[in-house]
């Protein structure tokens, strides 16, 4: 690297330096570099100030939706190779959002834990991090924030369109309908099985916006990817292109020492909210956002979710709109929609990316080649999409997602006279889902369109890593009569992908003597959306004296993770961290010591 004048330019000392070319150390330094030859690296090569550069690799055969991180890989090296960098692969472990029992959610921790290890012990300069499923982009990036070292993200990319008997059918979104028509009697399980495995059409993760779109959004949005990433459908050729030029990338990052502290500020993090109210993301995106700010030093807090409450919906893709990840990227992607958001005064535009540049600069010139598939600011698909936090005397923080509530639901339960955004019902309680599944259809339970469905028991410490599975769907009975959806609460998630607006992140939860432990069958609640209120309506008496009680039991640890996990993590409103890590900032500040 030569300065202007021609001379070579004094050079900070690479951090993989301390173990290739120590002087002090150079008996480390043998050992350190001898089985690097194995596979034909050269001590020249490993020696000659190069930056190491490591692909932090999630795909796999139980990693499916970023598998094809496994062929682009080698598109990353070409891409760290000319511009000068050694890339050095190594696997991540793998979280497989539909497959991971209990749940996946458990794993994210784990992923980051074993992340931050990595990067923080090995010869690393920076890192590529390959994202896609749901929790591996916010494990990857909680980790590349404690750590601070130079990194960048990949997004994998959305599988390509699903199509079944002339209809688009996304990613766990027609699992959802289908499954509905399945106990209505509408379809067999055969033609259920068929229009399932039609959502599936190639390489890549979910296709609708669930929470694997919006987690590469969100880090498109918080500058940590190149400029229009995150929407490129894996199976595209821009994806190997977008590959190679993430390669070249992060060795310029890694030149100039841009990490991830420069870029994760609190605007970056404000920004992420603003963009997941404005393409419909997952309700899944608060804790995910909230855990990655606090691993970067920056606490949100609910009024930084309720000021995104009146940002619009801009794209129109499922769950809450028609199209799937092909339109979204035909459309201008997440540069389009940021485009919309900064023009409307909505979005930090001076603060820093990955490219070394500003999210303005990154944006210039985008704008929406589809108006109706990103749609322009002024004339949204729906107003006031952002999530709305919520309390009560049932819980301090819980969260809904207003812009998948369907006509149905709205003049049912939102739009009565007098009483706008106001519903009341009777509470079924269930204790985690196998309870629901051996319940809901109970004649005695009597459940009518008046009652709201409660899951407790879901929570990071109850289930234990939080589950999906508030979005809970009606009684048999209830949906041949064509009632499709009753509201639901609970102290578990929801898919991304679910159209459910149901009251989900209940904290703290019912496992931690949160307010849904006693709560009973027969309670009255009253959910309030205009104050954000959800109370059940009961003497502050009669409370008091059922919080005596202890509460419901849940399924002991079934492994030595679980209950690790469980004795270390915080509720969901916090982003369910490990409270211990948090303190842990900046670590490549400081080399390990020999
Ligand atoms: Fe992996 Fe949806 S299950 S992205
Ligand atoms: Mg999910």
């Amino acid at each position: 690297m030569n300065d202007e004048s021609g001379k070579p330019a004094t050079r900070r000392p690479l951090r993989s330096s301390d173990w290739f070319s120590n002087e002090a150390r150079s008996d480390m330094t043998a050992v350190y570099l001898e089985r690097f030859m194995n596979y034909g690296l050269t001590p020249e090569e490993l020696r000659s100030g190069r930056p190491i550069i490591g692909i932090a690799q999630s795909g796999s055969d139980l990693s499916p939706c970023n598998r094809v991180h496994l062929q682009l890989a080698s598109r990353i090296r070409d891409g760290i190779r000319d511009a000068g960098g050694i890339a050095m692969e190594f696997p991540v472990h793998p979280i497989f959002e539909n497959c991971r029992r209990p749940t996946a959610a458990l794993d994210r921790n784990l992923a980051y834990l074993g992340l931050v290890e990595i990067l923080n012990a090995y010869p690393l300069d920076g890192v590529v991090l390959t994202t896609g499923c749901d929790k591996t982009t916010p494990s990857q990036l909680m980790a590349a924030a404690t750590v601070d070292l130079p990194a960048i993200v990949l997004s994998g990319g959305p599988m390509l369109d699903g199509w079944f008997e002339g209809e688009r059918v996304g990613s766990g979104a027609v699992i959802w309908k289908s499954r509905k028509r399945l106990a209505a009697g509408e379809i067999s399980e055969e033609e259920f099985l068929d229009a399932a495995c039609a959502s599936a059409t190639s390489v890549g993760h979910c296709n609708t916006m669930g929470t694997a779109s919006t987690m590469n959004a969100i880090a498109e949005a918080l500058g940590m990817s190149l400029p229009g990433c995150a929407a490129i459908p894996a199976a595209y050729k821009e994806r190997g292109q977008f590959a190679y030029e993430t390669g070249r990338r992060i060795v310029g990052m890694v030149e100039t020492n841009l990490k991830p502290s420069a870029i994760l500020t609190r605007e970056a993090f404000l920004d992420a909210i603003a963009v997941t109210a404005a393409i419909g993301g997952s309700t899944n995106a608060q804790p995910h956002i909230t855990a990655m700010a606090r691993h970067a030093g920056i606490n949100l807090v609910v009024d930084d979710w309720r000021k995104a409450q009146d940002i619009p919906l801009l794209v129109n893709m499922q769950p809450a709109g028609k199209y799937l990840s092909e339109h979204f990227y035909r459309a201008g992607g997440v540069p389009a929609v940021m485009a919309e958001l900064a023009a409307a005064g909505r979005l930090h535009g001076e603060r820093m990316s990955v490219t070394g540049r500003s999210i303005a600069a990154n944006i210039a010139g985008r704008h929406s080649t589809m108006p109706d598939v990103i749609l322009p600011y002024a004339e949204p698909l729906a107003h006031n999409a952002g999530l709305v936090p919520m309390s009560g005397n049932l819980f301090d923080f819980a969260l809904m997602k207003v812009s998948v509530i369907s006509e149905q639901f709205r003049a049912r339960y939102l739009a009565r006279e007098g009483a706008e955004g106001i519903f009341e019902g009777r509470a079924i309680v269930f204790e985690g889902g196998d309870d629901y599944h051996h319940r809901i259809n109970d004649p005695a339970l009597a459940i009518d369109e008046d009652c709201i469905l409660v899951m407790r028991g879901a929570g990071p410490i109850g289930w234990p890593g939080s589950a999906e599975v508030v979005n809970m769907q009606p009684p048999d009975a209830l949906l041949k009569r064509g009632i499709n959806s009753l509201p639901t609460l609970g102290d578990g998630r929801q898919s991304g992908t679910s159209d459910s607006p149901s009251i989900v992140h209940a904290s703290p939860e019912s496992a931690a003597g949160g307010g849904l432990a006693w709560l009973r069958t027969g309670d009255r609640l009253r959910i309030d959306l205009n104050t954000g209120r959800c109370d059940a309506l009961l003497s502050d008496d009669e409370i008091a004296a059922r919080k005596a009680d202890l509460p419901p039991p849940v399924p002991g640890s079934n492994t030595p993770w679980e209950a690790l996990y469980r004795a270390h993590v915080g509720p969901l409103s916090t982003g369910a961290v490990f409270e211990f890590a948090v303190k842990f900032q900046r670590i490549s500040d400081t080399l390990p010591r020999h």
